[in-house]
């Protein structure tokens, strides 16, 4: 496993990946979306906490980690993100995966549902929502796009790196914080704010859930104040075969905050893939 972002990839259609593990080749692989304003390194703790022997493959989302270099479609859409995730593992023979995304990834997780079903054997949403932003959600985003933009630096969104964390994180490993702030920090500001625009224009994909049949996982943890769990309960409903799952004393970054439970819920989600593939 390796600490830092994904190598730029080759084609430059491709978002950079990196294999966070080696797969047996019987078992479905697990394809990991990252939040914002970070990049794949926030999966690799749950990564190596995930029970089995598939291949998890984390994907740097367009303008972030390895991806930074991306030709960034315009108008931002993460209609585009879930485009290139597709075309990426394409690319590398994925035909069908467990897609989890937390927060934005689970925005492109969504999108990847809508426009390659497909692709989605198992879908897992963590700290996210289904719903598109309200009018002051939105006008916030583009306030904070512009003000990177113009600033060409991600000043603005450095104190994401102790706010997504949860009271009890903060409390019990202030460090954690750090690390989030150096993540953030690395990020172009170009990505940072394409990101935003992208997030800011996404449509609501509620009607989606109750279509999906496939086997589903619902994490959130209970000090989330960014996407609360009321929020991922109402999700877990409407999807037909979810497990909801509640991180306690975890706030919006629960696989960087209690990588265990993360992982093993990860874990779980795709052994229930993994059993319906065996019975055909
Ligand atoms: C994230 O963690 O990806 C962000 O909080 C998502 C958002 O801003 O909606």
């Amino acid at each position: 496993m390796t600490a830092t972002p994904g190598e730029a990839p080759v084609r430059d259609d491709l978002l950079a990946v990196r294999e966070l593990r080696q797969g047996s080749d019987n078992a479905v692989p697990l394809v990991l979306l990252h939040g914002f304003p970070v990049d794949s390194r926030m999966w690799d703790a749950a990564a190596a906490e995930a029970p089995g022997e598939r291949a998890i493959l984390a994907v740097d989302l367009p303008g972030l980690g390895g991806s930074a270099g991306f030709p960034l479609p315009s108008p931002p859409s993460l209609d585009d993100a879930a485009d290139a995730v597709a075309r990426t593992l394409a690319d590398r023979g994925v035909e069908s995966a467990v897609v989890a995304g937390l927060s934005m990834g689970g925005y492109v997780a969504l999108a990847l549902l809508e426009r390659h079903p497909g692709l989605v054997a198992g879908l897992g949403l963590l700290d996210t929502k289904a719903t598109a932003d309200d009018d002051d959600a939105r006008a916030n985003r583009l306030r904070i796009a512009d003000a990177v933009e113009m600033a060409g630096a991600v000043e603005e969104v450095l104190p994401m790196g102790g706010t997504l964390l949860g009271e009890s994180t903060r409390a019990s490993r202030p460090t954690l914080a750090d690390t989030l702030t150096a993540w953030i920090a690395g990020q172009r500001p170009e990505g940072v704010a394409w990101s935003q625009r992208a997030m800011a224009a996404r449509p609501d994909r509620s009607g989606l859930l109750a279509g999906f049949q496939g086997p589903a996982l619902v994490l959130v943890g209970d000090e989330d104040q960014v996407t609360p769990p009321a929020v991922a309960e109402a999700m877990a409903e409407a999807l037909a075969a979810s497990q909801f799952v509640v991180v306690v004393r975890s706030g919006h970054m629960t696989a960087v905050e209690d990588p265990s439970a993360v992982g093993a819920a990860l874990g779980d989600l795709a052994q229930r893939v993994d059993a319906l593939v065996e019975q055909g």
